[in-house]
């Protein structure tokens, strides 16, 4: 099973993604988070990377596809994965439909979390991320057991550097921009399968397994 899921930052792609994972038995894929866990080792990929994720832009298109690539080719992707936070572009779209259809495959599921603007911007003051293991938590919504402490691997939590009012918002422009026409593509490709992001937590994921199966 090969999923994608679609959204604005802060839609709940992670929190998704994460639990879809754990049910589905296939690996959680986001490139945000293998930036993020690389500019926390001082890694040249992770300093690069920075450069843009700070300013609230894309990293460029030949990178970033060029490490989902290599990570998909792993052993553990061989039974699909549910990508998180790629493709952002329709770039990046091309070359994964590309690849798997050299493959003989295709993705199966592309599921747009889908949560209007004005929502956005307050749940990411909130937000509390895990540069560990990924996990992600709201400290009104979606509470760690244990103020700012993960729940899964007992690792510290963080406010990430690109959710300032002032990033957020320039990240959402540049969803709009490049992100949000990749609804269109996968609607033409018969995969799109949209969500109501909006709803508690428990109850998006019902959504997503009513149609997952
Ligand atoms: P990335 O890490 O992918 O960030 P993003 O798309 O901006 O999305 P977020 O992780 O901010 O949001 P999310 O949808 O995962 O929401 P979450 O589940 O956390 O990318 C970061 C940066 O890396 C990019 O800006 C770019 O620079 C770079 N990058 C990454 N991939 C790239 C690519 N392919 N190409 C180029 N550049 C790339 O939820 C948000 C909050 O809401 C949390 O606090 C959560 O607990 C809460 N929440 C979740 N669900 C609910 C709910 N139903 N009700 C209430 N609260 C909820
Ligand atoms: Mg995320």
């Amino acid at each position: 099973m090969k999923i994608i899921m679609l959204g604005a930052p802060g839609a709940g792609k992670g929190t998704q993604a994460i639990k879809i994972a754990e049910k589905y038995g296939i690996p959680h894929v986001s490139t945000g988070d293998i930036f993020r866990a690389n500019i926390k080792g001082n890694t040249p990929l992770g300093m690069e990377a920075k450069k843009y994720m700070d300013e609230g832009k894309l990293v460029p298109d030949e990178l970033t596809v060029r490490i989902l690539l290599d990570r998909v080719s792993k052993d553990d992707c061989s039974k699909g994965y549910v990508l998180d936070g790629f493709p952002r572009t329709i770039v990046q779209a091309d070359v994964l439909k590309e690849e798997l259809t050299k493959l003989g495959d295709a993705i199966d599921y592309a599921i747009n979390v889908d949560v209007p603007d004005e929502n956005i911007v307050k749940r990411m003051s909130g937000r509390r991320a895990c540069v560990n293991c990924g996990a992600t938590y709201h400290i009104e919504h979606i509470p760690p057991k244990k103020e700012g402490i993960c729940d899964n691997c007992g690792s510290e939590l963080i406010l990430r550097d690109d959710d300032k009012p002032e990033t957020v918002q320039k990240r959402l422009d540049v969803y709009h921009e490049q992100t949000q026409p990749l609804i269109d593509y996968y609607e033409k490709d018969g995969v799109l399968k949209t969500v109501d992001g909006t709803k508690p937590m428990e109850e998006v994921f019902k959504a997503i397994t009513d149609i997952l199966g």
